[in-house]
């Protein structure tokens, strides 16, 4: 099958479906590219380059499949013929009319922004990819605007405090907002409803401020739901009180198919220091901050700039283009299951279903509704402050403790009175072993038990010592378990050794 890769029509989008790179991945699993000419300029990718990675420059439209960043125009749909499939970000919840338009044709058409927020559907989940790039945008946008230093500095001239970045909603934007701005040097708060997300803020070197509250909405769907009047009412105490304080406000909160909710109020803009900044990363949806403009930059009378791009991930359009194409290449391997160059819609998989809006020209849209669980939902609501705490272990009663140290000591004291006097320091040893072992080893963070293991494992090396010892002694018996021991022993060590290794590249930069 031909995959066509349209240029983008949509004024100020300059990103591109797919990419030398990804063009490569989709010759490979076995389809013929078309890139309309000039599809990938404003991304700097140019038809020599596409040429060069087995695409063919000409009419993308016609193809099979046709690639797209942005829903195509009328003009464009027109042009598609009968039973081709159409990939690209439809917004179906919000844009009706084209769902309509669409189921009118007779087309396949797959929305790449309904994927839906479960682990397996990761690689292909195109919000999350541009909430990225557009929280790392959103940080460069106001640092760019922000007339002082996000590190703070001992100069001959005289010290310079870091900036303090609050970030309003931590999920995949505000986490990427907070690496950033805490990469730059800032000192970085942040809240969300939801409160699973306080130790991905802390390991990304945030501080997260809870809200505390009765009334808590967990997340059983991946996203936040709409927070009750006590929670709004404590939230808006805590902005009013951190707008007087930080210089830098990048809001995210995002409840999918409402209204963005309002954080910020015109007040607490009015309280900010002047120079200060806030990127509204919701101003397409209505805006969490009062006074922020769909897709531009307005100061207030008190001199602080409300960033309202709508265009964040767009503005990175390379790195953009090739998240983008990559999650097409991931979902082009989910749909190519022959590697033969063509495409299967499997009705049974969730993932594909839940994005196909429309299939031969019947109306799929809405799908069944999926439970996308990134957090198991809890059957009683836990504190807002605290994560809920894993189940306790019931702890043994003491009198079965007692028992069990009895039978243990009485099982120790028999076999210690039977075994030969040479035999009893070796039993003693043992015992010690295992007493100090359980602490020693009992006391050590669970983060740090497969390192210590692979790394303690080379104690294997004792017995391949022992059983090199007793090699050779004549005893065929001893020899096989001597064999047998080093054998072991060996791979514990040399296993040992390549997880090690294995980690320790995990965490080194290439
Ligand atoms: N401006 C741009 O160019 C651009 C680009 C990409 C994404 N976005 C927008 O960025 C926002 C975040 O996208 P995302 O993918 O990170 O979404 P997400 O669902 O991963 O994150 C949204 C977060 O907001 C939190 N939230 C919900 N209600 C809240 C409230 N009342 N107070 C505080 N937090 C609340 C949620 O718990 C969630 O963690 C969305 O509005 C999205 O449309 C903008």
């Amino acid at each position: 099958m031909i995959i066509g890769v349209l240029r983008e029509s949509r004024p100020g989008e300059a990103r591109v479906a797919a990419t030398p790179a990804t063009v490569v991945e989709l010759v490979k699993l076995g389809y013929q590219v078309v890139v309309e000419p000039g599809a990938g300029v404003a991304a700097s990718f140019s038809d020599d380059a596409y040429a060069k990675a087995g695409a063919v420059i000409g009419d993308a439209l016609a193809a099979d499949i046709v690639f797209a960043i942005d829903a195509p125009p009328v003009e464009q749909l027109d042009g598609l013929p009968g039973g081709a499939t159409l990939i690209s970000m439809l917004n179906p919840r919000l844009n009706p009319s084209l769902v309509e338009d669409l189921s009118r044709r007779p087309i396949t058409a797959l929305s790449m922004d309904a994927v839906p927020r479960i682990s397996r559907a990761q690689s292909l989940d195109v919000l999350s990819s541009m909430a990225n790039i557009a929280g790392y945008r959103a940080v460069v946008e106001a640092a760019h605007v922000f007339g002082r230093f996000f590190t703070g500095q001992v100069t001959a001239a005289g010290k310079v405090p870091p900036a303090k970045v609050l970030v309003a909603g931590a999920g995949v934007a505000g986490l990427a907002a907070i690496g950033t701005a805490g990469s730059l040097g800032a000192i970085v708060r942040a809240t969300d409803p939801r409160p699973e997300v306080a130790d991905q803020v802390r390991s990304l070197g945030g501080e997260y401020l809870a809200i505390e509250t009765a009334d808590v909405e967990v997340s059983a769907t991946g996203y936040a739901k709409e927070m009750s009047d006590d929670y709004s009412r404590r939230a808006a105490q805590l902005y009013a009180e951190q707008a007087k304080d930080v210089d830098i406000i990048i809001t995210t909160a995002l409840i999918p198919g409402k209204p963005a909710p309002r954080l910020i109020t015109a007040e607490m803009v009015a309280s900010m220091k002047p120079g200060s900044v806030i990127v509204d990363m919701a101003a397409a949806n209505g805006g969490n901050v009062e006074g922020a403009v769909a897709g531009e930059a307005v100061v207030t009378d008190n001199g602080v700039t409300i960033i309202g791009y709508t265009d964040l991930a767009g503005r990175l359009p390379a790195q953009a283009s090739q998240l983008y194409g990559t999650n097409l290449v991931n979902l082009m391997k989910l749909m190519t299951p022959d590697r033969d160059g063509r495409l299967v819609l499997d009705f049974e998989d969730v993932v594909q279903r839940s994005m196909t809006v429309v299939r031969d020209g019947e109306l799929t849209w809405p799908p069944p509704p999926v439970s996308v669980s990134a957090a198991p939902a809890p059957s009683t609501a836990p504190s807002t402050t605290a994560p809920a705490e894993p189940q306790e272990k019931r702890p043994v009663s003491a009198r079965r403790r007692l028992a069990l140290a009895g039978v243990g000591a009485a099982a120790l004291f028999l076999l210690t009175a039977l075994s030969p006097a040479a035999l009893r320091g070796h039993l003693t040893v043992f015992a010690l072993a295992i007493v100090i072992g359980y602490y020693v080893i009992g006391h050590v963070h669970h983060a740090l038990h497969t390192p210590l293991m692979s790394v303690t494992n080379a104690i294997s090396g004792i017995i391949v010592v022992g059983a090199l010892l007793q090699l050779g002694h004549g005893d065929n018996v001893v020899t096989a378990l001597s064999f047998v021991a080093i054998l072991m022993a060996g791979i514990n060590v040399f296993g040992g050794f390549a997880v090690t290794r294995r980690m320790l590249a995990m965490f080194s930069r290439s």
